[in-house]
């Protein structure tokens, strides 16, 4: 039986995305802080659920060689994170401290704790929640895709120490899931006008964002597909940026997107 780790699992596409394994015939090893949140997640069959908060690093030495003990994982999906979003001038230093100890350091600790298994193994894949804005830089992300960014560069250089041992390293973006997706600090002070213009240009007249059922799929096709892929967009908000983006590159984009941005009347 093939076996998925996932941090993050107790909400959005980390749950969605261990429903989605388990359903296929997967083990999956559910990873959350609070076990609380486990619910339904804890009948399915084949889910083990075990404690983790990534900025708690005994917490990931001890879960991560329990779990590698007694099972042999072939996919790590390094999900948790959240966001902030606020003029960049106005992000207190505590804050962006805390972004990056979950989504940058918790990240890589996680993930060094893997990396001798999978080099061991000469197979799996390690696959990472980055977003979007660790590919395209948007106004009031100057912390949160900084420290998504940072996500993306740890993939990209993996990617190239993993290959010749045969192990897959890949990128998963989300562009706008509809999840509990946190953002305790969501200041728009000054920028109230462009946030409104850059969720409607991402909406595209839909009320809502895509369910995280849709990222599910695509971990499950990155996990699966055996393509020498890097990123893969999991939602159709990030896939049309995403494209647009790569056909424009970052000069001719920006003068596209600060048009929607600054000129778009709602
Ligand atoms: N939704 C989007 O549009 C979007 C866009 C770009 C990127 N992403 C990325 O997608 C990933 C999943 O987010 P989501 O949208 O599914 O939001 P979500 O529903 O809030 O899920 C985030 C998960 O991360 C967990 N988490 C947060 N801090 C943690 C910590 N210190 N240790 C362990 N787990 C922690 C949360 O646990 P609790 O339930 O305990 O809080 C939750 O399980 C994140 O990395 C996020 O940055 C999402």
């Amino acid at each position: 039986m093939k076996t998925i780790f996932i941090t993050g699992a107790s909400s959005g596409i980390g749950r969605e995305t261990t429903k989605y394994f388990a359903a296929q015939g997967w083990r999956v090893i559910a990873t959350m802080r609070n076990l609380k949140k486990a619910g339904d997640l804890e009948t399915l069959p084949n889910v083990t659920i075990m404690p983790l908060d990534v900025t708690d690093t005994e917490q990931i030495r001890q879960t991560c060689r329990k779990a590698l003990a007694e099972y042999d994982i072939d996919v790590l999906l390094n999900n948790a994170g959240y966001g902030i979003m606020a003029p960049f001038e106005r992000i207190p230093e505590s804050e962006i401290r805390k972004l990056f100890e979950t989504d940058v350091f918790g990240t890589m600790f996680v993930t060094q704790e893997f990396i001798p298994h999978f080099k061991a193994r000469r197979s799996g894949a390690i696959l990472t929640t980055t977003s979007l804005a660790a590919i395209i830089g948007l106004p009031r992300d100057g912390a949160y895709g900084a420290a998504k960014r940072a996500q993306q560069g740890m993939v990209e250089s993996l990617y190239y120490e993993l290959k010749p041992f045969g192990v897959a390293v890949k990128a998963m973006i989300p562009g706008g899931t509809k999840t509990n997706f946190q953002t305790p600090l969501n200041d728009l002070t000054g920028y109230e006008k462009i946030a409104a213009n850059q969720r409607k240009y991402l909406l595209a007249g839909n009320a809502e964002f895509p369910e995280a059922t849709e990222a599910a799929k695509i971990v499950f096709e990155a996990a699966t597909d055996g393509k020498d892929q890097i990123n893969y967009p999991t939602d159709s908000v990030c896939k049309k940026l995403y494209e647009q983006y790569q056909s424009m590159g970052l000069e001719s984009f920006k003068i596209y997107f600060s048009g929607l941005l600054y000129e778009v009347t709602t």
